[in-house]
């Protein structure tokens, strides 16, 4: 019973804090991401990525690639801004 509610209240904290995830998602794109390619590469219509996992895999990749460190909460909140303004999965 206990862990029920301590999982309703986790629950309940991510939900509330995730339009801060999507700005937080946001800034890190700005600051990082918008180097070599701009928003169109999300939704043109030979885009690459088809799924939300496949959608974090490509966020993981780039970041590697740049030599980002980033923790995995903000690789999420980057593939949540994401999601959220293009890809819509
Ligand atoms: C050093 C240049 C560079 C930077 C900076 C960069 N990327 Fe990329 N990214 C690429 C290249 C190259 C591709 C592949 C383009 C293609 O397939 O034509 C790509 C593709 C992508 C795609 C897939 C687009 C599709 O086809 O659906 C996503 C998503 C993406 N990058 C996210 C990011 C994120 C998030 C960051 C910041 C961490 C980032 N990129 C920073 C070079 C970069």
């Amino acid at each position: 019973m206990r862990n029920i509610i301590l999982f309703l209240f986790i629950a309940g904290l991510s939900t509330a804090s995730n339009a801060e995830n999507i700005k937080n998602g946001d800034k890190l794109h700005a600051d990082k991401c918008t180097r070599c390619h701009d928003s169109t590469l999300y939704t043109r219509a030979s885009k690459r990525v088809k799924t939300l996992p496949k959608l974090g895999t490509q966020v993981r990749m780039c970041k590697d690639n740049l030599g980002i460190t980033w923790f995995d909460d903000e690789v999420d909140d980057v593939t949540g801004y994401l999601n959220k303004n293009y890809y819509h999965f």
